[in-house]
């Protein structure tokens, strides 16, 4: 049995910290990238207060043409978007700028994909691997300006960690 979970009286750098050793304790051996996503997912759900949704979109052919695009993987929360254009919604927008995407307000960012109508916050970040995106780790929230720089940080260096793993 795992069990992983922060301490209750952690600060969020410390949950972050604590989040990034039980990924790694998680993922560290085990060549399944499906598995080690999965499990992510759970653990950010399990350590990040606030969340209505939390998972990947990896980045894989479309389903025509020679374009890549980003595709649902490992996630907790409602079912979302299976399909999303670089370029597009928040998730896009990361995958495209290979950048943070830090959302304080999803209704005020031109072309947000609403996956569920709760969601009013989310943190996008790449997963780069030798420079080249290979996934997204998106992170929604109920609440207004639910994340931080601390949690784009924190987030940068899971999807480090998780870069030759998935
Ligand atoms: N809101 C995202 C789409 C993915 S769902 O939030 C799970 C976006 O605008 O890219």
């Amino acid at each position: 049995m795992y069990d992983f979970r922060p301490d209750a009286a952690a600060d969020p750098a410390e949950i972050h910290r604590q989040l990034l050793d039980a990924a790694d304790a998680l993922t560290a051996g085990e060549p399944d990238g499906v598995a080690n996503m999965a499990n992510v997912a759970a653990l950010l759900w399990e350590f990040l207060p606030d969340l209505n949704w939390a998972g990947f979109y990896r980045v894989a052919p479309a389903k025509s043409g020679e374009e890549r695009e980003l595709v649902l993987g490992p996630f907790v929360g409602r079912p979302a978007c299976i399909r999303i254009p670089f370029g597009k919604g928040v998730c896009g927008a990361a995958a495209e700028s290979r950048a943070a995407q830090l959302v304080a307000d999803v209704h005020a960012f031109p072309g947000h994909i609403a996956c569920d109508a709760a969601s009013r916050s989310e943190l996008v970040v790449p997963v780069l691997r030798e420079g080249a995106v290979i996934a997204v780790i998106d992170l929604d929230s109920p609440s207004p300006a639910r994340f931080t720089e601390a949690d784009a940080e924190g987030i940068t260096r899971l999807a480090a960690l998780l870069a030759p793993r998935i």
